[in-house]
């Protein structure tokens, strides 16, 4: 129940989950956070006011007679010099703003604040919600109250952060390499990320943290922002002379991208916030309020195998039924058909966006595939990638129109391929009645659905207005059709491999494909990353051939398998080339996963700090703290051989817990075990945590799986 709050001297104090947020009402247009971060307990109204009197920024030498704040939108007309919260204009007039709060509705865990510019002609709601998991969840919807277009430039959330956080940690990369971390001083001035991908991009920023010097998974207090949203984006982390440091994030409007006319609203994507002792506890938090979502995906994650590496385009029904047989056989529970199976696509240089199953290659249709797939057992899933248009296409041939272009060259293409207008109502009802048809015409229980390019000049026409921000709009309005009319549909978001990752497309998908290399090696480093959002049971994670295709490195299936194991399992790989004892190992795997696949979707990741960067340490501990699956992996030789101690972090510090190794895959390690090590002994959780138990002797790129279980 929303209470209306006298704002004139208020100060407003949010709290869930551990969480603290203070709000200093009465100091400037807007209000200002004094605090987000660890819970405060229940002071009482006086000893917030004074907190909130203690952090007011003081009139300096040289300086502003009325110092300027940081508030929930930080204006020029409150005082503020460094980035603005709002930028927009009236045909070149009314650039400053002077939104000021008229009114704050709250409970004890959210608050809308009601805000206006009567002069400016403008309106905002901005909402401020701290979750059970102790996420601070934030937007704002801007409405043009005025008379004429509001020209939208930017609209930010933004957040302060405490003074000690002062290095910055973001995640950049590409094709094979998505997610990984740079780290920099928080010096005075912007470290700004954007993405003007038309997705987020493999380059993108998941998350951008701030925190202590060297903070790590296990500790040092660290804060962070994601933004739910999949198309263009800035985020950036700022200090300003004036002793104020913050975080902010939203969409990166293009150039009249957004006009607002009389009495219409923008509304911001959601910015998740987050904070923690440690990258743990950050990420924690965020894994924990995406499980809590009535549509979290809750049955078991089917064992999935996807075609793509065993086949490419050789799409063969003959083949592809001796896949099927051999996946069932491992134990897969859902079979992936992946790119190839359309109009005329033998290749990646024509059919994308007709999507009609290509008589030639697949003459009675994909119904035997299906049938044959379901008849083992096994659901269905199909590869579509369908904001794409080849020019080789019968639909380019028939709407050149529906293609984004901004002039009347087409942009430069990539993959051979363009992109569809999906805010063209008419490209958006054909390609749903397409899609709509598949998925009714065949017992399809999953779509992989694929985004291989980034976007250039995407216009409505030659001349015409940016459509990034529709696009992203009419994709989520797509997905949201397709599942509401299919119930029980699953999607995973693809796009060149782990390049379209966000809390927003995750409000709709069900899982992500997290990258195109399936080098364990390279996966650890982008998994570890990717896993600071994305829970383990929504990050796709296959186990693959020896030789991997994207690095060409030859991998033991024990460093394969034990990689994929703290995902959502899957494998990519042509199992039809695999004799008996091949196939028995890898359902060994299989079969261990699925034991564990319960505790893996509900349970904490956790990942060592170790001073030893040659060894990675990382588990999943359960909810109630009663077992754990970890591994460790010598990603490289260590300085000494065996290494030295390695610490297990996120156990119950009083509990007992037996250590065993688990080895399905025997076969793996040739000649004596060096994984048998210290198997079976019994230690706290304070103990593994703490002082750690000595690493087995690993050679470069083997992985031993412990698994540990609470005696006590
Ligand atoms: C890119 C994806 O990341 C791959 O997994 C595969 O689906 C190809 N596209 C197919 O073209």
């Amino acid at each position: 129940m929303m209470t209306p709050i006298d704002h004139e001297d208020a100060v407003l104090h949010l709290r869930a989950g551990g969480t603290s947020v203070v709000l200093d009402v009465a100091a400037g247009r807007l209000p200002a956070i004094v605090h987000w971060g660890q819970d405060l307990g229940d002071p009482s109204p006086a000893l917030l006011a004074d907190l909130a009197v203690a952090a007011r920024p003081q009139r300096i030498s040289g300086g502003l007679d009325r110092p300027g704040r940081l508030t929930l939108v930080p204006q020029e007309s409150d005082g503020w010099l460094a980035t603005p919260g709002l930028a927009g204009h009236r045909a070149g007039r009314g650039f400053t703003t002077a939104l000021s709060t008229t009114g704050i509705d709250a409970d004890a865990s959210s608050a809308t604040v009601h805000a206006a510019d009567e002069r400016g002609g403008l309106a905002a709601e901005i909402r401020l919600e701290v979750t059970a998991s102790g996420v601070l969840r934030s937007r704002i919807r801007l409405t043009n109250a005025g008379d004429d277009d509001y020209t939208l430039d930017d609209l930010h959330v933004t957040l302060p952060l405490p003074d000690d956080a002062d290095e910055i940690l973001d995640t950049t990369g590409h094709h094979l390499r998505e997610r990984a971390p740079q780290r920099r001083p928080l010096t005075i001035g912007s470290h700004v990320r954007e993405s003007r991908r038309g997705r987020p991009g493999a380059d993108s920023t998941l998350l951008l943290a701030v925190g202590t010097p060297g903070f790590g998974f296990e500790r040092g207090l660290v804060h962070a922002v994601s933004l739910a949203w999949s198309g263009n984006h800035r985020m950036l982390a700022e200090r300003t002379v004036t002793g104020e440091s913050l975080l902010a994030a939203g969409e990166l409007l293009l150039p009249g991208e957004v006009v607002l006319a009389s009495g219409e609203t923008y509304e911001t994507p959601w910015v998740v916030a987050s904070w923690g002792d440690g990258l743990t506890m950050l990420s924690g938090r965020i894994h924990d309020d995406l499980r809590a979502r009535p549509h979290h995906p809750r049955r078991p994650r089917p064992v999935t195998l996807n075609t793509w590496e065993a086949v490419y385009f050789d799409h063969d029904l003959e083949r592809l039924t001796a896949l099927a047989d051999r996946a069932a056989a491992v134990g897969v529970e859902r079979f992936v058909l992946d790119d190839g199976w359309f109009l005329g696509r033998r290749d990646d240089t024509a059919g994308l966006g007709d999507w009609l199953v290509d008589p030639i290659v697949w003459p009675r249709g994909l119904g035997p595939l299906v049938d044959h797939v379901r008849g083992l057992g096994m659901e269905f899933g199909l590869w579509v990638e369908p904001e794409m248009v080849n020019p080789d296409s019968d639909l380019a041939r028939e709407h050149p129109e529906w293609l984004l272009r901004g002039r009347d060259d087409l942009p430069v293409s990539a993959r051979q391929q363009q992109v569809l207008d999906l805010a063209n109502p008419d490209a958006w009802t054909h390609l749903r009645d397409r899609l709509d048809a598949l998925l009714t015409d065949h017992d399809i229980a999953y779509l992989k659905w694929d985004h291989n390019r980034d976007l250039l000049e995407a216009g409505d026409g030659p001349g015409g207005r940016a459509r990034v921000h529709d696009g992203v709009v009419a994709l989520y309005a797509l997905l949201d059709d397709l599942l509401a009319r299919h119930p029980g549909l699953e999607i995973e978001s693809c796009a060149s491999g782990g390049a379209r990752v966000d809390l927003g497309i995750l409000e709709r998908t069900h899982r992500v494909w997290t990258s195109d290399t399936l080098d364990p090696v390279e996966r650890l480093q982008i998994q570890r990353h990717t896993g600071l959002v994305v829970p383990p049971e929504l990050l796709g994670a296959h186990l693959t051939s020896p030789v991997v295709h994207s690095t060409g490195r030859t991998v033991s299936l024990e460093l394969s398998a034990g990689v994929a194991l703290l995902g959502h399992l899957g494998i990519e790989w042509d199992l039809t080339a695999l004799d008996d004892a091949g196939l028995e190992r890898i359902a060994s795997w299989v079969a261990l996963w699925r034991r564990h696949r319960a505790m893996l979707a509900t349970g904490r990741v956790v990942h060592a700090d170790l001073a030893d960067a040659s060894v990675d340490v990382r588990g999943v501990v359960a909810a109630d703290g009663a077992e754990a699956l970890v591994t460790i992996t010598q990603v490289a030789s260590s300085r000494s051989h065996p290494g030295a101690r390695v610490r297990i972090p996120g156990l119950d510090a009083d509990r007992a817990y037996r250590v065993t190794t688990l080895s399905p895959d025997d076969a793996a390690t040739p000649g004596q075990s060096p994984l048998q090590w210290a198997s079976g002994v019994t230690l706290t959780g304070a103990t593994l945590g703490v002082v750690g138990l000595r690493a087995p002797a690993l050679l470069p790129q083997q992985l031993a799986l412990l698994h540990l279980e609470a005696t006590t």
